[in-house]
């Protein structure tokens, strides 16, 4: 499974993706989370130590090798920046820059030059074809923390993602960004869309939310809970400690299962 999670910066994206990466842990899967988040907080958030994240090198960093795959700098017209490789090798990127806990790899790529993916710079390059490596290729689930929108997920690529999941809360800001993500995401046809509505106090939230989105079936719900900012606080997992929200994740996850055996058959 493919999955990528937007939303509006403190939505609960992190949160999420953290949970949803655990469940598939324990399913046995091979988790790659990926944290394409110019604030970098995946690995927090899933509990990693900070000896294991300390280690890991955002893929933004890593200059010479961006430099080796892309060819950019190499000669006078590359150094002015004009010309680079846009297929740059990257298979062997995500087990040497990975860092691991509890079976799951954690990539962090770190904040990308220029407003969303307009830059077409060699790093971003490099990244793009990271992402579209691991989602087309067969095997592994990936979880990509995403910034507020799926700048990452280039056409091609997206093809291969399962799903994108929109976390959104009761309020209009984070509506409106959804939304945008969303419109943006109609552009890629056939990408499946959830929306999970995060820190729920209310009916009347449920209720604001599900208007807001006429047409998408909302079901999956997550309330708000004190729990998740003591498991922040205490650099624990979700997932450890707040079993109603893995029950909700795992219904989520059902359901994008049968969507997908749902679109595997109707494709075959
Ligand atoms: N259901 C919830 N109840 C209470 N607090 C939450 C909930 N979900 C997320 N939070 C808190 O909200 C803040 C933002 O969550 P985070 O997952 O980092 O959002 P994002 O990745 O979208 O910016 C964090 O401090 C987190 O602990
Ligand atoms: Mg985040």
């Amino acid at each position: 499974m493919k999955l990528a999670v937007a939303g509006k910066g403190g939505a609960g994206k992190t949160m999420v993706a953290s949970t949803l990466s655990y469940i598939f842990a324990q399913k046995g899967d091979a988790v790659y989370a990926i944290d394409a988040d110019p604030n970098p907080t995946f690995g927090q958030a899933l509990g990693f130590p900070e000896s294991v994240l300390c280690t890991i090198q955002p893929v933004i960093s890593l200059k010479e090798l961006i430099r080796e795959r892309t060819g950019a700098g190499d000669s006078r017209e590359e150094a002015a920046g004009t010309y680079f490789r846009l297929n740059p090798r990257v298979d062997d990127i995500p087990d040497r820059y990975c860092g691991t806990h509890r079976a799951i790899r954690l990539l962090i790529m770190g904040a990308t030059r220029g407003p969303g993916t307009g830059c077409a710079c060699a790093e971003n390059t490099v990244i793009k074809a990271l992402v579209s490596h691991l989602v087309l290729r067969v095997g592994e689930t990936v979880i990509m923390d995403m910034v507020a929108g799926t700048e990452h997920i280039g056409r091609g690529t997206a093809s291969g993602v399962n799903a994108l999941i929109v976390v959104v809360e009761p309020s209009n800001r984070s509506i409106l960004a959804a939304r945008s993500v969303l419109d943006f995401s109609k552009q890629i046809q056939g990408l499946c869309c959830r929306i999970v509505g995060n820190k729920i106090r209310s009916v009347d939230d449920k209720d604001f939310i599900r208007d807001a989105f006429p047409d998408y079936t909302v079901n999956n719900f997550i309330s708000w809970n004190e729990n998740v900012l003591k498991a922040e606080n205490a650099s624990v997992p979700v997932f450890d400690t707040c079993p109603d929200i893995v029950e909700t994740l795992k219904e989520l996850v059902a359901d994008l299962e049968d969507a997908r055996v749902a679109s595997l058959a109707h494709s075959s």
